[in-house]
């Protein structure tokens, strides 16, 4: 398999414009991240074109700021890679058709890579993870556990049946007239909440790690809406606030003790002592330290999360993924973009 040390990178398959030069898969030497929250927050979730056209408008300013902050010129690389999918198809074709032409003009390789297996391999960045191990994938997209045998094959052995854990994040909290996106700001509510004060259900879904958020998504709703209604219309922001605490803790509590669990069940029956979360909802606090409590609790246990940088979509995992699994073939490169499904 060829090594290629330096890798410039680009992520734009949602609404964030990313370009990374990463080192030997592993060394991030620059990460630009131009988000486009502001401009989406307006209609309370990602509107297709507008992102498209924003990622036309800030790639090139993107791409030159990674350059600056690597001290690199585009002849220092050695290969050149973007996200083909899954994702937004206007968004994606701004950032595979800024990797192709980049490659065209340097004549250095063009390499596709699976946003998901992105998420994978934003946990090698600056750590010395080694398959096999176990991930919890989980985005705004995609709620997964994958059985990572070797750097080149994953195997997915559980998924949500119905929305994404992200997903759930953001409709609840858009629900609770929060903005978007609704998981930073259910997190941060989450911490100063009392995680008892709805009793919401956990799922109950026939396949042994497989879930189900849609439930809890409209319980949650429902609960709120119920004790908003009690407060009455003349309710003081702050006891308006006091119940949003509440019930973003209480979500948060059922949403990581469920994720948790299958999540060593399913590391323990595949006989995996290694296990790495991915995907926007790493970033969870809560999520977090559950697994690092048990980690403590547990030394048999190793744990993986991404730097806070490397949760949410960015361009560094794009090219760490690159390295480990260098596909420059069209027809392979078309394959390997889609959706991963389970075998
Ligand atoms: O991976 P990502 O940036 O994009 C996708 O590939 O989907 O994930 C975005 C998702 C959003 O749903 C966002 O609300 C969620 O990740 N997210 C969080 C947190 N930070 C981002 N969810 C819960 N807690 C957080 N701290
Ligand atoms: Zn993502």
């Amino acid at each position: 398999m060829p090594a290629y040390r330096k890798i410039l990178a680009l992520e734009s398959s949602c609404d964030d414009t990313a370009v990374a030069i990463v080192e030997d898969g592993r060394r991030v030497l620059a990460s630009v991240i131009t988000s486009q929250t502001e401009l989406h927050a307006q209609f309370g979730g990602v509107v297709p074109e507008a992102a498209a056209r924003e990622h036309i408008e800030s790639v090139n300013v993107a791409l030159q700021a990674a350059l600056d902050q690597a001290g690199c010129a585009l002849e220092d690389m050695d290969a050149f890679a973007a996200t083909l999918g899954p994702g937004l198809i206007g968004s994606l074709l701004v950032g595979a058709n800024t990797g192709k032409t980049l490659s065209l003009i340097t004549g250095k390789p063009f390499l596709g890579v699976n946003h998901l297996y992105a998420h994978v391999a934003s946990n090698y960045l600056e750590s010395d993870l080694a398959p096999p191990f176990l991930c919890l994938l989980v985005s705004g997209g995609h709620t997964q556990l994958i059985v990572v045998e070797s750097y080149e094959t994953m195997r997915i052995v559980g998924s949500t049946l119905d929305d994404a854990v992200g997903e759930a994040y953001d409709k609840v909290a858009r629900l609770m007239a929060l903005p978007y996106p609704g998981g930073p700001v259910l997190d941060r509510l989450a911490a100063s909440g009392n995680p008892k004060a709805f009793a919401l259900p956990k799922a109950t879904v026939d396949g042994p790690y497989d879930f189900s958020f849609s439930g809890l998504k409209t319980a949650s709703a429902r609960a709120f809406e119920k004790a908003r209604t009690l407060l009455g219309p003349d309710a003081e922001s702050a006891q308006v606030e006091a119940l949003q605490r509440d019930m973003a803790a209480s979500f948060q509590h059922t949403v990581v003790e469920t994720l948790f669990e299958k999540t060593v069940r399913c590391a323990q029956a595949h006989n995996l002592s290694t296990i790495t979360i991915a995907g926007g909802v790493s970033a969870n606090r809560g999520l977090r330290q559950r697994f690092e409590r048990f980690v403590q609790e547990n030394p048999a246990f190793r744990l993986y999360v991404p730097q806070m940088a490397f949760c949410t979509d960015n361009a560094a995992m794009v090219a760490a993924s690159a390295y480990v699994n260098p596909i420059t073939d069209d027809i392979r490169q078309e394959v390997f973009s889609r959706s991963l499904t389970r075998p």
